[in-house]
């Protein structure tokens, strides 16, 4: 009996370790076996604060580069994420502001701290397809494409004042309680997910920054809890928003390059951290929005303002960095 009890136990091990696998969406790349896509984030204003004028020119771009799909690093919906899937928002803020032809592709969201101030299992809803069906919104997943994986982890449940301070604003916290097994389980889930990666490109996204010098600044909780998994796998880029900025940092430990893409309505926020310039490479104080072209042994990241001006480029080389690391 004991015998067969511990065979039972082990066989529920391995069912919860195999169910706790994150959600993995595949998607095409083109028949040259690259991939572009263009990054948004802190956006969702009905087309104030720039909002519109920064979809205008993605939507140049998007053309130009023929994009594949779109990343949004969240804060999808000011001030208090949606009421419910009935809510205007959003067709006001995504489906009509977003309206040009390059930009009618896949939408790969993940949630940022004011998308948690609302109802939240709205945005997680699959239903909203049938009004937009662009929209792809989980908690934490994994786009796998032939030549990059692209990892989207749920960040603001790992930043403490969200809880410490919960009178501040409330937080729909449905599906994160208890906070801690929801966090070590991610942990782990996005861990064995890197480990096993094969891609070419290893590209994290998340809302909150890992380093920053913007108006949040670092988030130290993922700078403990995160980046020590970033590292030890090998991933080339950390993309995230929540400053409303855009921003590149590059590391002084390790080929993670920090990009933020925070410009997508509300900026000028005026109060960068001039102090701390560590591998500080670009800070622009206002709107705008990234691109990211991908080839198997090259990057190019692009940055651009609300006259899709040209900012910032970052250019990587997979040959390079390993011929230099001999
Ligand atoms: C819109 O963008 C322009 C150009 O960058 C800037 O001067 C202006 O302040 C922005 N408006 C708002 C409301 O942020």
């Amino acid at each position: 009996m004991a015998g067969l009890g511990l065979w039972m136990a082990f066989i529920s091990v391995c069912f919860v370790s195999v169910s706790a696998l994150l959600q993995r969406l595949e998607h095409p790349v083109k028949t040259d076996g690259s991939l572009s896509l263009v990054v948004i984030g802190d956006w969702g204003r009905k087309g104030t604060y720039n909002q519109s004028e920064v979809s205008a020119q993605m939507g140049r771009v998007a053309a130009k580069l023929n994009i594949d799909f779109v990343i949004s690093t969240g804060d999808n919906f000011y001030d208090d994420g949606l009421t419910g899937i009935d809510d205007p928002a959003f067709e006001n803020s995504f489906s009509k502001i977003y309206n040009a032809k390059s930009l009618q592709k896949q939408w790969y969201n993940v949630l940022g701290n004011h998308d948690y101030r609302g109802d939240v299992e709205a945005q997680l809803n699959p239903i909203l397809q049938n009004i937009d069906p662009r929209w792809i919104c989980q908690k934490s997943f994994i786009v796998d494409t032939e030549i990059a994986e692209f990892f989207f982890v749920d960040t603001t449940p790992f930043v403490d004042k969200y809880f410490l301070k919960p009178k501040e604003h409330k937080y729909d916290w449905r599906g994160v309680l208890p906070r801690e097994k929801y966090l070590s389980k991610l942990l782990m889930d996005l861990e064995i997910a890197l480990k096993d990666s094969t891609a070419d490109w290893k590209i994290v996204v998340g809302h909150h920054p890992v380093r920053s010098i913007g108006h949040h600044g670092d988030t130290q909780e993922l700078i403990r809890q995160l980046l020590p998994i970033l590292e030890a796998n090998d991933v080339d880029m950390y993309i995230n928003g929540h400053d409303h900025c855009l921003e590149h940092i590059s590391s002084t430990s390790s080929q993670i390059q920090f990009l933020t893409s925070g410009g997508g309505s509300k900026a000028w926020k005026g109060d960068i951290d001039k102090e701390r310039r560590d591998g500080m490479e670009f800070y622009y104080d206002g709107q705008g929005f990234m691109s990211l072209e991908l080839q198997q042994t090259n990057a190019k990241v692009v940055y651009y303002d609300i006259f899709g001006q040209v900012l910032h480029t970052v250019n990587l080389f997979k040959g390079l960095r390993s011929a230099s690391a001999i």
